[in-house]
């Protein structure tokens, strides 16, 4: 699945763990490496069957590395581990934040795949929007995909500035759509239901409707309108959220996050220029 010798991690944290879980089920045939700076969670690493964990990063040639530590450490990072680069090394990142070009000038290699993935990753239900520019090489960009593929699912697209609008859709998507899971929860409760209960119900309607989307292939307001009877409760529902402008308080929100995420990048571009 995989054309590299080994797969380097670095950072075993959520993100890390996710693609190191996705990876050892599916049987990689080859060596998974976590490289992590805590002793603490290298020892909870170490109870995973099949996977090498260190505590400093080795790199060899054909190893494919994946960046998931926090954007804010990657410029110190650079600095001490960049002479293990060469200019062809593969590396995926997941940091949020950083463009593709700021982390192959500090890093010194060309082969460089910037990717957004989520949190639903942690269940192999992720989305990953991915972006490989044209001096990254063919076999990297698949082993990226592949890589991702282990998580969830995975869309590429050309212009990288996407991946920012993605960073607001997938990446915070699962904190929204949480939000608005848990106001259903609070709800249930406050009817009398149990905790338990609610929650039953507040997943199985979200689960349910996004199966229901994707399978039907509707239009999401046209399976919205098919629910609203005139004059029934849904429609009862739906005026109140028009009345509240909730659909522009989404897309706003939206907005700002992207804007963030653009943000984001300006400042973590300029630490690693300065530093
Ligand atoms: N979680 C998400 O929803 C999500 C979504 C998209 C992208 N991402 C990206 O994924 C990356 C990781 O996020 P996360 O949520 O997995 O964070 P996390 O749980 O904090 O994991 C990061 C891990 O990296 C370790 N680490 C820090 N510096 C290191 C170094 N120099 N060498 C080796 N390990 C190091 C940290 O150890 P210490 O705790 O000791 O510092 C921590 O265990 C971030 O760049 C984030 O932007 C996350």
């Amino acid at each position: 699945m995989i054309a590299a010798t080994r797969v380097v991690i670095v950072g075993g944290g959520h993100m890390g763990l996710a693609i190191i879980r996705g990876l050892l089920g599916r049987r990689p045939g080859r060596e998974v490496v976590v490289v992590e700076c805590s002793a603490a969670r290298r020892k909870l690493l170490a109870d995973l069957d099949g996977l090498t964990v260190a505590p400093h990063l080795e790199v060899a040639d054909g190893d494919f590395v994946v960046l998931a530590i926090p954007p804010q450490v990657f410029g110190d990072f650079a600095k001490a581990e960049r002479h293990l680069f060469t200019p062809q090394t593969p590396v995926l990142s997941v940091m949020a934040g950083l463009t593709a070009d700021s982390i192959a000038r500090a890093l010194g290699t060309s082969q460089v795949v910037r990717s957004i993935p989520n949190t639903p990753s942690e269940v192999f239900e992720g989305m990953s929007v991915y972006y490989a520019g044209p001096q990254v090489s063919q076999e990297t960009t698949e082993q990226a995909e592949a890589l991702l593929k282990v998580i969830g699912r995975s869309l590429r697209v050309d212009d990288e500035e996407l991946v920012d609008d993605a960073t607001a859709i997938c990446g915070g998507g699962p904190a929204f759509v949480s939000y608005i899971v848990d106001a259903f929860c609070q709800f249930a409760t406050t009817c009398g239901f149990s905790e338990a209960a609610g929650r039953e119900m507040a997943v199985q309607v979200f689960g349910g409707t996004a199966a229901l989307i994707e399978q039907s292939g509707k239009p999401p307001m046209q399976l919205c309108r098919e629910v609203m009877t005139p004059n029934g409760t849904t429609e009862r529902g739906i005026t109140a959220f028009d009345a509240a402008e909730l659909k522009s308080s989404i897309l706003a929100a939206l907005v700002a996050s992207a804007q963030r995420s653009r943000e984001l990048a300006r400042h973590h571009q300029r630490e690693c220029t300065v530093g």
